[in-house]
């Protein structure tokens, strides 16, 4: 199905038939722009940025490039084509016709599951907004543009089902998604990671390789669901996501690329040395690298949940990748392990897999997480530095779950208090490490020329040149 781009709202779904649903999201669109200019990417209006416009849902060639104004990018509605006699493969009702309504005893929850991915996705621009003002290059600037115009796309996923799908109420929900705000005291985001501040460009880059990969593995469940619509958008969403792991990996690769080639230069691992030179000290790195990976693993919930239990035996939401597991889709009966503190020590203990679902999804992503972080190493041995960054212990950090506020090292040493505080500073980035790397932040806005602190990257956006003018200042 070809997007409809002749419409107001750009869309593969006919909207033009159902003249309810288009005049409700005719409506919406006017405070989605608001919201756009209110705190969306800081100065960017007069920008023209080359950016990838999604032309079709086909895995080939879905997208075009141009140089568009942001506020003019054709937000629209675009989903997966439907599976010709899909089944619902996992819970409950296994083998049953997946459902292209909701059911009304499910309504409540779906409607919770949309509503909680929706608000990421707007949140995330909130956070990234003052971004685009020191940026190290036109490239990482419309990369960053190109992540807030589909994260902002990514709302217009989730509006569409809730006011296609949820009523009233889903109308109600998608105002209010454009009402509660990244960081705000009396109307935050819903999850805890969305309401942090993204406030430089290292931050950026661990955000979108960790966080953004939350999202993979969220969408990804959720692309398994028995609500065939639900399923078919997050599909499409995953297409998106993919380019924002893209910048977050390849970024932190660059800066550490650039750091290996500073300590090789003065021959040092001296982190003052490092940071003199006007590079980031793998020291620093590791910090933050503590940080987004502790946040992010939080956002998937507690490690034990009846909720988690029932959103899967209901078919609401998958495993990772569930159709391609060899076990019986229903769960029951069977075990997982979760980690909990006995007398100062870590231990595993057995409990229904059910209810460990958020844990299953957590370790998945962990894997995942990992894989990234051993290419990242790559950059290091090949520049023949024999540093290494590691991921923490799951249980460090956390906030969320039977391990919230159990005090850790990153090797996952349950640690007192006194320890605890001694060491802070070397586990998670001090204010004296965001105010080194902020120091670092300027923006460079001629074509092909980078901020100290990162190397250009190794090709362009669409094949174009590393000097192209991706971003052109009217
Ligand atoms: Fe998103
Ligand atoms: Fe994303």
């Amino acid at each position: 199905m070809p997007i409809d781009y002749s419409q107001k709202i750009p869309n593969n779904v006919q909207l033009a038939d159902d003249r309810t649903l288009q005049r409700a999201l005719e409506q919406w669109q006017p405070n989605f722009i608001q919201w756009w200019d209110d705190v969306g990417p800081d100065e960017s209006a007069k920008l023209d940025v080359y950016l990838r416009t999604a032309t079709s849902v086909d895995p080939q060639g879905w997208a075009h490039f141009d140089y568009v104004k942001m506020r003019d990018y054709r937000w629209g509605i675009f989903l997966n084509p439907a599976e010709a006699d899909r089944k619902i493969h996992f819970g409950d009702h296994l083998g049953e016709a997946a459902w292209q309504d909701v059911p009304g005893e499910h309504r409540a929850n779906l409607r919770r599951i949309i509503v909680t991915q929706g608000d990421t996705e707007p949140a995330s621009v909130e956070q990234q907004r003052h971004l685009g003002l020191t940026a190290p290059s036109l490239y990482d600037l419309r990369n960053l543009f190109q992540v807030n115009v589909e994260e902002g796309r990514h709302l217009w996923a989730m509006v569409y089902l809730l006011q296609k799908y949820f009523g009233r109420d889903g109308r109600e929900e998608a105002g209010a998604l454009l009402e509660r705000t990244s960081g705000d005291e009396n109307n935050p985001r819903i999850l805890g990671a969305f309401n942090e501040k993204t406030p430089d460009w290292l931050a950026f880059f661990m955000f979108t390789y960790f966080t953004d990969r939350d999202g993979k593995f969220q969408l990804a469940a959720l692309s398994e669901s028995a609500f065939d619509p639900l399923a078919r958008t997050t599909k499409f969403m995953l297409t998106e996501e993919a380019h924002h792991m893209f910048v977050g990996e390849s970024g932190v690769s660059r800066v550490l690329q650039r750091t290996a080639q500073v300590m090789n230069e003065l021959k040092t691992d001296d982190a003052d040395k490092v940071r003199a030179a006007g590079a980031i000290d793998l020291a620093t790195l590791q910090r933050y690298l503590n940080f987004h990976y502790s946040v992010t693993i939080d956002l998937f919930g507690a490690d034990q949940s009846s909720n988690a239990a029932t959103f899967y035996s209901s078919g609401l939401k998958g495993r990772f990748e569930e159709g391609k597991r060899a076990d019986d889709h229903v769960l029951k009966g069977q075990t997982y392990k979760v980690l909990e503190v006995q007398n100062g020590q870590l231990v595993e203990k057995d409990v229904p897999m059910l209810n460990a679902l958020n844990e299953v999804l957590r370790d998945d992503f962990i894997k995942d997480s990992v894989a990234g972080v051993g290419r990242w190493n790559k950059v290091l041995e090949k520049a023949g530095v024999p540093q290494r960054l590691v991921v923490p212990h799951k249980a460090f950090n956390r906030k969320i779950g039977a391990l919230a506020g159990i005090r850790m090292s990153p090797e996952g040493r349950v640690v007192g208090e006194d320890e605890w505080r001694a060491h802070e500073g070397e586990w998670l980035p001090t204010a004296a490490d965001r105010a080194f790397v902020a120091s670092l932040m300027g923006r460079v806005v001629e074509p092909g020329k980078f901020a100290g602190w990162i190397a250009p990257p190794a090709v362009g956006i669409n094949r174009q040149p590393v000097d192209f003018e991706y971003v052109r200042f009217g």
